[in-house]
């Protein structure tokens, strides 16, 4: 019931300005036995420096270590931090936009890399998710692995970033922006990472 609800999951608090990886970490973590909410620093979500040129694996790491800096000496000082990073690695493009993604996104745009794939006929990609847990005493970090094609055409309307470019191997042809959120998140780069690391904190530390 709601009461038992609230006494028994821990809350985490997510450190990212992204409000689709907020509500996906959510509802993948709420069926685990946990809460999921932005972290606020003075009412806004902090910005964090992404290291470039860096392993999605060391951004996760560091975002979760600025988080930590943030909050220490606050009253949230001992609250439970997540932190994610990710992207869309392309087999034929070297592994291309990868730590690049979001910039990449927001500059070329789905069509501009639907572009650079036009004469293409390897189509295969991955998504790639680690996200770090930062409990006080220990960071845990988790990788997830979402393997697919990317799409002649732009199509969907759900999810966020490359989702309507994105075809998942385990899903049925859709792009992932044709999914809803559950769909997606049962076989997506976060929910895999998420779950991984859930698992992770349930075992008892060293
Ligand atoms: P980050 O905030 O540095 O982790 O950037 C991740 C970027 O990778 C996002 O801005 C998207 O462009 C892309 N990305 C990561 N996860 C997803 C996803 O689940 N769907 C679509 N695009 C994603």
């Amino acid at each position: 019931s709601d009461i038992t609800d609230r006494v028994d999951k821990m809350l985490l608090l997510f450190a990212t300005g992204n409000k689709h990886k907020v509500s996906e970490a959510s509802a993948i973590l709420s069926h685990l036995g946990y809460e999921v909410e932005p972290l606020l620093i003075r009412e806004k979500a902090p910005e964090l420096i992404e290291p470039q040129a860096e392993g999605i694996e060391e951004v996760a790491i560091s975002k979760i270590k600025q988080a930590r800096e943030l909050v220490m000496g606050t009253e949230l000082e001992d609250s439970v931090l997540l932190a994610e990073d990710s992207g869309l690695f392309i087999d034929s493009l070297g592994g291309f936009p990868g730590p690049y993604s979001s910039y990449v996104e927001s500059t070329l745009g789905l069509s501009g890399v639907l572009k650079l794939m036009s004469a293409e006929s390897e189509r295969g990609a991955e998504f790639r998710a680690v996200t770090a847990v930062c409990t006080g005493r220990r960071v845990i970090t988790a990788t997830g692995i979402c393997r697919g094609q990317i799409s002649g055409e732009i199509s969907g309307e759900m999810g966020f970033g490359y989702d309507p470019i994105f075809i998942p191997d385990d899903g049925d042809g859709r792009t992932c922006g044709e999914m809803h959120s559950s769909e997606k998140s049962s076989i997506s780069h976060r929910g895999r990472a998420l779950k991984a690391v859930s698992e992770l904190l349930n075992l008892p530390s060293k």
